[in-house]
């Protein structure tokens, strides 16, 4: 096994001793498997459903059955396809406290030192058992307009409103709505970023995608003179992203925000933002904590500027079981937002929407700020510190968000693979996220093995430290069994999904 070289991350010294670049790397692990055919955890990835090369999808069915079913490949097919092979290994919610699962998409949502107490009980009269409006609650509406205005646009002649403002049943119920009301556009997104954008770009047609790689060179970072580039010559309409980044933990900020807010003005394209871990910030400088990030504090004019913003309690409040979230922007947008929610989802929870209006004070939400930047950060200093530990150093740790962007190429082959290392830290009932999961590849056209994340896995330290802890323990099993034993044991034998119908589902 080797370690990671102390060379900048990307680049890591050939064999001769010259320095290697990514995309030599690359092309070095295409020239040595040629073809996904020949690695066993690929063929487990495509025998699921919807993930087979296009070409080879449904070919007997008549016409009218192949535009029917042209995207079989729903979110929970992707989900499932994680949590099958965990099942074949013995994974069942009732022995989940003997897994760890570092693949949680979801933060822990007890009780932190320090916040405030955890809302657990709801009280509501026979009025919330009615239907809310599907723009939501308008009480909620304005306290979300009101806590936007206080932390972001205080002294700005533009003030947010209850009209800016739309309640959604979740996070991707809010980009389904947004999606649906967008029609026969270019749509830029980048790879890696999050897996659902992959699902909504083969769900609504209109939406033509355009991919760019962001590069490990750049950490990451969104080149947002390229963008404007980009828009001119390619006729960008409209780009999406994740704000702080899942999975790479990094985020667009200060000036490079501001220019991208400046876009939706200066041209005709419309930005969507999505900003689930806009608290999950990590400063080094102790008095910046409880400072967030929003594109919300760049914009000129609420009902002008076409921003929009996407975010919620699923991360930053900690309630992802609560499903209630928002979409900000300009008010003819939220008109048409409230046309697709009444056919793709009809609106937030009533009695929940009426509970989450406190947890919206300005100041009880500077408190949870504080409390959770301060435990993440510990978190993610105490998972960072072991991977170095045990051979795995983080070259470009995230400074945002709950995930970490491990890059596996220096580990040996074929462990250094993320569908690999994957299957053999389920033998250890440990789960990852292979990074491919994160290669918005919406018609599953490319070989697997020239996607760009595929040396990569996604860590979460959203989860309990005790838990962070038995997973490192999993995977430093795994690293020494290498050692040991060599690459024998490696690559091959995995159990395949069990049958039955698809009980477990996870969220990425
Ligand atoms: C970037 C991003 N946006 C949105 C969501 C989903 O939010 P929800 O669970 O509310 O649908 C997630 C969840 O993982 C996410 O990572």
């Amino acid at each position: 096994m080797t370690s990671e070289p102390s060379s900048p991350p990307s680049t890591r010294p050939s064999r001769a001793g010259t320095p290697l670049h990514f995309k030599d790397v690359l092309l070095d692990a295409l020239k040595r498997y040629k073809h996904e055919d020949e690695s066993e955890a690929h063929q487990i990835y495509r025998q699921s459903a919807g993930h087979k090369a296009r070409t080879l999808s449904f070919p007997r069915l008549s016409t009218l059955m192949k535009k029917l079913f042209r995207n079989p490949t729903p979110w929970f097919n992707r989900c499932h396809i994680l949590f099958r092979p965990a099942q074949a290994n013995g994974f069942n919610y009732a022995s989940s406290h003997e897994w760890s699962n570092l693949g949680q998409g979801a933060p822990e949502v007890g009780p932190i030192p320090d916040a405030p107490d955890r809302p657990v009980k709801v009280e509501y009269d026979y009025d919330a058992l009615e239907y809310a409006p599907t723009t939501g609650v308008k009480k909620l509406r304005e306290a979300v307009a009101h806590l936007y205005n206080a932390t972001y646009r205080q002294g700005k002649a533009s003030q947010y409103t209850y009209e800016n403002v739309c309640i959604v049943p979740g996070g991707r119920a809010g980009l389904s709505r947004v999606a649906a009301v967008i029609g026969d556009v270019y749509c830029s997104y980048q790879v890696p970023d999050y897996t659902a954008y992959d699902q909504m770009l083969s769900a609504f047609k209109r939406l033509v995608p355009v991919p760019t790689a962001l590069e490990p060179e750049n950490h990451y970072n969104l080149d947002i003179g390229q963008v404007k580039k980009d828009i001119r010559t390619q006729g960008l309409a409209v780009i999406i992203a994740s704000n702080p980044r899942n999975p790479t933990g990094q985020v667009i900020r200060g000036n490079d925000l501001k220019e991208l807010v400046d876009i939706s003005r200066e041209s005709a394209t419309t930005v969507i933002l999505d900003e689930f871990y806009s608290w999950y910030i990590y400063y080094e400088n102790e008095k910046n904590i409880g400072k967030s990030i929003s594109s919300a504090e760049y914009v000129d004019d609420v009902n002008k500027d076409s921003v929009v913003i996407v975010d919620g309690l699923t991360k930053n409040w900690r309630l992802p079981g609560w499903r209630i979230c928002w979409v900000i922007g300009p008010k003819n947008l939220i008109t048409a937002l409230s046309q697709s929610g009444s056919f793709l989802d009809g609106g937030a929870n009533h009695p929940l929407q009426l509970a989450a209006i406190p947890l919206l004070d300005p100041e009880h939400v500077h408190k949870e700020k504080v409390a959770l930047q301060k435990h993440f950060k510990m978190k993610r200093d105490h998972v960072l510190k072991r991977l170095k530990a045990i051979g795995l150093e983080v070259k470009i740790p995230p400074v945002a968000t709950f995930y970490i962007w491990l890059n596996l190429e220096n580990l040996p082959d074929p462990i250094n693979n993320g569908l690999t290392f994957f299957e053999e830290l389920l033998k250890e009932k440990t789960i990852v996220i292979p990074g491919i999961f994160f290669d918005i590849n919406p018609a599953h056209r490319r070989n697997l093995f020239s996607s760009p994340c595929h040396h990569f896995v996604r860590l979460s330290f959203g989860p309990p430290l005790e838990d962070l802890d038995q997973g490192i323990d999993a995977i430093a099993r795994v690293l020494r069994k290498a050692k040991k034993e060599g690459m024998r044991s490696f690559g091959h034998s995995y159990k395949k999904s069990i049958e039955g119908p698809a009980s477990l589902a996870t969220h990425v």
